[in-house]
């Protein structure tokens, strides 16, 4: 196996990964460092997040302010957030909404040159800055524009990395397979980032790409690392039906409208004050509500399932046009509809993991659940801070991707300015080899990707907006034996070059075993809290469950503890809206 030395090395390449490096390259344009992708950098999940980034840009207009930003934020966390890690959002979020404004984002300006703020879900007040609907493109773009000029930075696409390898609490090296060729190698450095997004790609309807299978999370799983809060899963309301293509927050934020089959605005049954405008985890079960109860509207042209409608007609084609115009393409491409004449066939789909690798407020990531590993961190949504507490709002991850991005970027490049080199990595990187061969040339009858598809059947069926005892003993049982199964796989394709079968059989693997700790997670969490809906116990229980779930892997199995939930300045009260 080929070694690489760097003195910094980051697995992932959105937002908070391009993010992460770029400042390590600032601090200190000395370090060597790799940017590794498994896709082409641009092709990471951030390129397509649509509307927009949280930030108090313009202190006191709206009565707007960080502490409010902060309430809503721990509230829509349903109080699950760690209140000093969504202070430092709030705080840090306005300057990088101008570093991207430095670095080339074309957000959408008044005619006075001011940039304008949009409304999102859960937000007490329009704060969301935004670029139409194509937030995440501009962003990206921006980054890795910037990033080409530093010339310490090394970007390896196309690489699928394999194994977290520590020594103890110590950082060592990652393995990679190198997709053009096959070959294997071996990034030791002093420091390193995990930043490989979520994993809501083991759901079928799900508005993520298929490349969000949360691989830095199960690496860390299996390195021993603890993770946190797994059984929080945010499903994003409107997910265009039948593809769950995401049709973003911000169609709403505009004036759209949600409706049913009776054509009511059924929102003011749910949240009356905010209406589409509460926070995703309520209009997602409201949505599912509405059609459990005979609401729902079917059109076999679209599939089985049922959905309600986005209504965007009264915005007008020219605001259409103006702010949304992704929203338009995709729903004239993907179902022939012009949203400023029809209305738009949505239903939730699974969007974003709250929970991820357990990490400290700088996302220093944890060894135990108390403490600390050396030289590694871990940045954006694969990174369990925990910012967003039990339910995400909407516009918060992009604030969370770069604001982590930076901080973890800065504290690497510090790091490995101070230490050496970790001791040798060869035998361990040998093995790894020894490991990716044996699940090439095994001689199973399994199809890695029927077990794909019965994994997604089972997450979407009983793994949803409402989970039940039953379910998740159901899907308890369905994924331990897929777990088996994956023993028996077969890959068909044997060769080395752009070898996708093996990939997508390694990711099969990531989504099954994290797959396998949201549920394990959900059985255990006696309580309905944020996007946590159990229909036996439906009311938040914070006498015993203000807590966060810490999930580790040993010899015996996974192990369970919790760790108290840090509580600055709100009380937890019962959310209304
Ligand atoms: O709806 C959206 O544009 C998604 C935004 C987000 O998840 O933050």
């Amino acid at each position: 196996m080929e070694l690489l030395k760097y003195d910094i090395v980051i697995l992932g390449s959105g937002l908070a990964g391009m993010r992460a490096a770029l400042q390590a390259s600032m601090a200190n344009e000395k370090l060597s460092i790799a940017l590794i992708s498994k896709l082409h950098a641009m092709r990471s999940h951030s390129v397509s997040a649509e509307g927009g980034i949280s930030g108090v840009l313009y202190p006191g207009r709206n009565n707007d302010n960080e502490d409010l930003h902060a309430y809503d934020t721990v509230k829509g966390s349903d109080f699950l957030a760690d209140q000093d890690a969504v202070e430092m959002l709030v705080k840090h979020a306005p300057s990088e909404i101008r570093l991207f404004d430095r670095l080339g984002v074309p957000w959408k300006r008044s005619s006075k040159g001011e940039i304008e703020l949009r409304a999102f879900g859960g937000m007490s007040v329009p704060r969301t800055v935004f670029a139409a609907d194509k937030t995440g493109f501009f962003m990206l773009n921006a980054l890795y524009d910037s990033l080409l000029e530093h010339k310490n930075v090394d970007i390896f696409h196309e690489h699928m990395a394999t194994k977290l390898i520590m020594d103890h609490d110590r950082f060592n090296a990652i393995t990679t397979i190198d997709m053009a060729t096959g070959e294997m190698k071996a990034f030791a450095a002093k420091a390193s980032i995990i930043a490989t997004g979520g994993f809501a790609r083991s759901y079928g309807f799900t508005t993520t790409s298929y490349s969000s299978t949360g691989d830095g999370i199960y690496l860390a799983y299996e390195a021993g690392l603890p993770l946190k809060d797994m059984e929080f899963v945010q499903f994003h309301p409107t997910g265009l039906v039948p593809s769950a293509i995401l049709i973003t927050e911000a169609a709403r934020g505009e004036g759209g409208y949600l409706v049913n089959s009776k054509g009511e605005r059924f929102m003011k049954n749910y949240a009356k004050s905010v209406m589409e405008l509460a926070p995703r985890d309520i209009v997602s079960r409201s949505i599912v509500t509405e059609i459990e109860q005979g609401r729902g509207i079917s059109d076999k042209r679209l599939g089985d399932s049922e959905f309600v409608y986005l209504d965007m007609r009264h915005l007008g084609e020219d605001k259409i046009n103006e702010r949304l115009p992704m929203i338009k393409e995709i729903s004239m491409k993907m179902v022939g509809i012009d949203p400023s004449k029809d209305p738009l066939p949505v239903r939730p789909a699974a969007h974003f993991t709250m929970g991820g690798i357990h990490t400290d407020i700088t996302g220093n990531v944890m060894y135990g659940a108390k403490k600390k590993t050396m030289g590694l961190w871990a940045a954006g949504e694969c990174g369990c801070v925990s910012v967003h507490g039990a339910n995400r709002l909407g516009s918060n991850s992009l604030s969370q991707c770069v604001i982590w991005g930076k901080l973890t970027g800065n504290l690497a490049a510090n790091f490995s300015s101070r230490h050496q080199l970790s001791d040798e990595i060869a035998g361990l990187a040998e093995n790894e080899e020894d490991r990716i061969s044996k699940i090439l040339d095994a001689k199973g009858n399994e199809n890695p990707y029927d077990l794909r598809k019965e994994l997604w059947h089972t997450m979407d069926t009983y793994v949803g907006a409402y989970r039940t005892t039953k379910s998740l003993a159901k899907a308890r049982k369905i994924i331990r034996n897929l777990k088996s199964r994956f023993s028996r796989i077969r890959i068909a394709d044997k060769g080395m070059v752009y070898n996708t079968n093996l990939r997508d059989s390694l990711e099969i693997l990531h989504m099954i075993s994290l797959s396998e700790l949201v549920v394990e997670g959900a059985i255990r969490r006696k309580e309905s809290r944020g996007a946590h809906a159990m229909r036996e116990y439906p009311k938040r229980n914070d006498k015993q469950w203000l807590k966060h779930t810490i999930a580790q892997k040993t010899s015996r199995g996974i192990k369970f503890s919790y760790v108290p939930v840090k509580i600055t300045r709100w009380k937890p009260v019962e959310r209304h809206y």
